[in-house]
């Protein structure tokens, strides 16, 4: 394929969204609308890809870092207006460029790359998508002349009652000749009914000169669609979670409920892994084989590994081997590393620790800040106590070392292998391996204490 080059027009505030942020900057189905229209612009071959911001630009900016160039269009004089002020830095690109919007997340990389090559095998100067909409209002529509070839694109406010009827709509997504295309924008005036340079008309002035001027139509106009509103970035939305949905199912995941599976596009998740109603799987979550997840549960950038079992848990940025069985009630935090066949059961929460191979947390604990070897039994109700106010600390369980219910453990601290810890013990020394350590009051007895105080 020829050289082509992506400008994605993003300066426009998004009065409807009624937001602080960007339009472009809101997320749908776990990334933003632009990185959605990078991805399949980057997926149909766009080497350089020039992002043209306005409202909120620096944002913008912030928020891509270096996945594109940026140029600023200070005021919002039209689509025309805002293509020219690529022309600095575009003006010596040779081959294609195509000209995309900032918020439609529901483009493909096969639809744009269709339009790439449709435009590359006719040779023409310009070749514009079209979409035919159940509801055209609002959109410019693509007038074609009785040979079938596109003539004109007229804007909804400039169009006569006639040309309103016409379904078939400009998707706002183009592929031009780039020496063409800035020739042409010189052209254009902002002689219309807003006053602003139009894009579209790029396309007559090409015509005018003799040159070919094509439309492609998308199969799917919902590919197209533009998300100007709340209500429109929930529908997106619903639409980009069933594809996710669909696209894993067809790799082999069992998906129990898609209505209340919620995928992020960049999650990956293995053959025969089951997900549960209620299951959330968020940014670059990866799950095994094998695995089953929910219900209700959540991951955001955790790495799963196959035959893991989650039940109402919730993990975020950790790591879950294989055969790690969890939950229910299990809230895994940031850095923490659950090794192969680790079992962590109800109510347990464990942050920054590594847990070895085998371990069990089975019930009510709470883990911080610990290095735990392989085959430890904690018991129920043990917590490290890694926090002094000031500073936290850290504490080291030993391969099968043997913890007592109700212990606390006062880190820094070290408990050595195969050491026991009597049940309610109160550890602030190191234990020494294979030793038994008993830290809580002595039992006492009064016989007879009680003799007379039972009623009879
Ligand atoms: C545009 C097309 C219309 C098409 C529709 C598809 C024109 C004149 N009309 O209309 O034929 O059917 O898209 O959605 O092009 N933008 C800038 N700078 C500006 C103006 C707009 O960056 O000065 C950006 C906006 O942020 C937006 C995109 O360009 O991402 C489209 O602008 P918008 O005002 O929504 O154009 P429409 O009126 O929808
Ligand atoms: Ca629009």
């Amino acid at each position: 394929m020829q050289n082509l080059t992506a400008v994605i027009l993003a300066a426009g505030k998004g009065t409807r969204m009624k937001s602080s942020l960007p339009k472009v900057l809101h997320k749908v189905g776990g990334k933003s609308m632009l990185e959605h229209v990078l991805d399949a612009a980057e997926g149909a071959g766009a080497k350089r890809k020039v992002v043209v911001v306005g409202f909120g630009g620096d944002v913008v900016k912030e928020a891509l870092g270096e996945r594109a160039e940026f140029v600023t269009q200070a005021e919002q004089l039209g689509t025309g207006h805002a293509v020219r002020q690529t022309e600095s830095l575009l003006k010596n690109e040779k081959g294609s460029i195509m000209v995309l919007c900032g918020d439609t997340p529901l483009l493909t990389t096969k639809l744009l790359e269709n339009l790439a090559v449709a435009h590359e095998e006719s040779g023409a100067a310009a070749t514009v998508l079209t979409a035919i909409m159940p509801d055209a209002a609002g959109y410019g529509r693509v007038i074609r002349a009785s040979d079938g070839t596109v003539e004109k694109i007229v804007e909804h406010k400039d169009a006569t009652e006639a040309e309103r009827k016409v379904r078939e709509v400009n998707s706002g997504i183009y592929c031009f000749d780039a020496e063409a295309l800035f020739s042409a924008l010189s052209e254009v005036t902002a002689d219309n009914a807003q006053g602003e340079y139009y894009l579209p008309d790029v396309l007559w002035i090409l015509k005018d000169r003799g040159e070919k001027v094509r439309a492609v139509e998308a199969d799917d106009y919902e590919e197209t669609l533009g998300i100007n509103s709340r209500v429109q970035l929930a529908g997106a939305e619903k639409i980009l979670r069933q594809r996710k949905n669909i696209e894993l199912m067809n790799a082999g995941v069992t998906i129990m409920d898609p209505g209340t599976t919620y995928v992020d596009a960049g999650v990956t998740v293995g053959r025969d892994t089951i997900l549960y109603p209620g299951t959330w799987l968020e940014g670059n979550t990866t799950i095994g084989e094998r695995s089953e997840i929910g219900p209700h549960t959540r991951f955001t950038n955790a790495k799963i590994g196959d035959d893991v079992i989650a039940v109402f848990s919730y993990g975020h940025d950790c790591e879950i081997d294989s055969g790690v069985t969890m939950g229910p009630y299990v809230h895994i935090r940031p850095n923490t590393h659950l090794k192969r066949d680790v079992h962590v059961g109800n109510f347990v929460e464990v942050k920054n620790s590594v847990i070895g191979a085998g371990s069990k947390l089975p019930h009510l604990s709470y883990i911080g800040d610990t290095d735990m070897g392989c085959g430890v039994n904690m018991g129920c109700g043990t917590i490290t106590v890694n926090y002094d106010g000031r500073e936290k600390h850290r504490t080291t369980v030993g391969d099968h070392a043997f913890v007592g219910c109700n212990t606390n453990l006062v880190a820094p601290v070290t408990v050595g292998e195969g050491a026991y810890i009597g049940a309610g013990s109160t550890i602030t020394k190191d234990v020494e391996p294979e030793s038994l350590a008993i830290a809580r009051a002595r039992q006492s007895a009064i016989p007879g204490w009680a003799k007379g105080k039972t009623k009879k």
